[in-house]
């Protein structure tokens, strides 16, 4: 189990008190707190080895060049990758879905009348990536519907699956419902149906709170983002295939991502640096090798079922709330709850809230479609992380209760 009395002083910013109440951070799925190990490696990059990389035959680009393909190595093996060279860095998961999809619609291997499958539930960057993929090569978006439960409708998906599918885009765990997709039979299914299937998991939620396997999966791409995992903003990775990848055209054009250039004709470098043009994000590579090294030396298991804990603590607590609805209210969560409340706005909930010193999102978590589909505006979501407290969760159920009668 992990001992929060010696994480948290690991994580300066939550001594910080907000309204003269000491701050309770449950806005984790929007970003986490960053650990002092994941400061220091940052300043400690840019202290004794800040230098472009690839570029020169000097000390410190070698010494660069060395710490942002180790931060590529660390990636590789926190998801199982197969080879470190299938690493994209890139700014963040929505960078990483835009790559892809706009790599594929350039590619020629989606037709006119083809069909990507998305989810009721997905973020709006692995959303619209996938629309504008559709506008430029006459692809169909079809959507798998939720339950009443608020969970995916499995059946409804194996129905949509079909001759024409070429895509399968789907969320690991949703960022407003929290809930767990099986996104290994997802992906299962959807190769049965078709092999040359294209499947992309979103793992922006999922990565800082399960073990991620990317080869138990069997998709062909996933995205991820390091300021969810405690690295810094800025920075994060795609995965793919080696196959998909060296298929697929560059993306962006320049810097690191040439082999040779004339004016006649420009020959690509090899992956992962075909997808790299331009100076990357060194500091923030390395930060998000830290904060791997960080959560991986807590251990995943350890984080998950801490997680968990207050999780149920929180679902519970608030079941029992007769103003509120919590939503996928029969399934386990992965650290995010979103209620409604009853007659209440939720900016008005949220803002009660921060004025007792908790950190909640309200709105519609870029999940308009999500909103349309409970027909609401917005939720108000509470996010864990790995330094969350029992106590917290309990504060945070008072506070709840009082801001509800304070509303009614
Ligand atoms: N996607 C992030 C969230 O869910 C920003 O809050």
């Amino acid at each position: 189990m992990l001992d929060t009395a010696t994480i948290r002083p690991q994580f300066p910013i939550l001594e910080t008190s907000v309204h003269g109440k000491p701050l309770i951070y449950l806005d984790n799925a929007a970003t986490t707190q960053k650990p002092l190990a994941v400061l220091d490696a940052t300043r400690n990059y840019y202290e004794t080895q800040n230098a472009n990389v690839h570029r020169g035959s000097h000390y410190l680009s070698q010494l660069a060049t060395e710490a942002h393909e180790e931060a590529r190595e660390t990636a590789a093996r926190f998801i199982n990758a197969p080879e470190t060279a299938e690493v994209l860095f890139t700014s963040g998961c929505t960078m990483g879905i835009n790559l892809a999809a706009d790599t594929i619609a350039r590619s020629g291997m989606v037709k006119p009348g083809d069909e990507v499958i998305l989810t009721a539930s997905e973020h709006h960057s692995n959303i619209v990536p996938w629309q504008m993929l559709c506008e430029r090569t006459g692809a169909v978006l079809k959507v798998v519907p939720l339950t009443p439960g608020q969970t995916l409708d499995m059946e409804a998906y194996r129905n949509l699956l079909s001759p024409r599918t070429r895509i399968v885009a789907v969320g690991h765990v949703s960022n407003t419902l929290g809930t767990v997709n099986p996104v290994q039979e997802i992906t299962a299914l959807a190769k049965e149906n078709r092999p040359d299937t294209i499947v992309l998991i979103d793992g922006a939620q999922a990565v800082s709170h399960m073990n991620v396997d990317v080869q138990e999966l069997g998709c062909d791409l996933y995205a991820f983002s390091g300021h969810k995992l405690y690295a810094p903003t800025g920075i994060g990775a795609l995965w793919g295939k080696r196959e998909l990848l060296e298929k697929l055209p560059p993306w962006m054009g320049g810097g690191e991502m040439i082999k040779e250039v004339t004016f006649e004709k420009t020959v690509y470098n090899d992956i992962p640096f075909k997808y790299e043009a331009g100076t990357p994000n060194i500091g923030g590579a390395v930060g998000l090798a830290a904060a791997i090294r960080y959560v991986s030396g807590l251990g995943l298991d350890n984080i998950a079922a801490h997680e968990q804990k207050l999780t149920d603590m929180a679902v519970e607590g608030l079941k029992a709330m007769p103003r509120l609805t919590v939503l996928a209210p029969d399934v386990p969560h992965s650290a995010v709850v979103s209620v409604l409340a009853d007659g209440i706005h939720h900016y008005d909930l949220g803002t009660l809230l921060d004025q007792m010193g908790i950190a909640v999102r309200t709105g519609h978590h870029c999940c308009q479609p999500l909103m349309c589909a409970l027909r609401t505006t917005g939720t108000t979501r509470a996010s864990f992380a790995l330094y969350n407290t029992e106590e917290e969760v309990q504060t945070f159920l008072k506070s709840m209760n009082r801001a509800l009668d304070m509303l009614s």
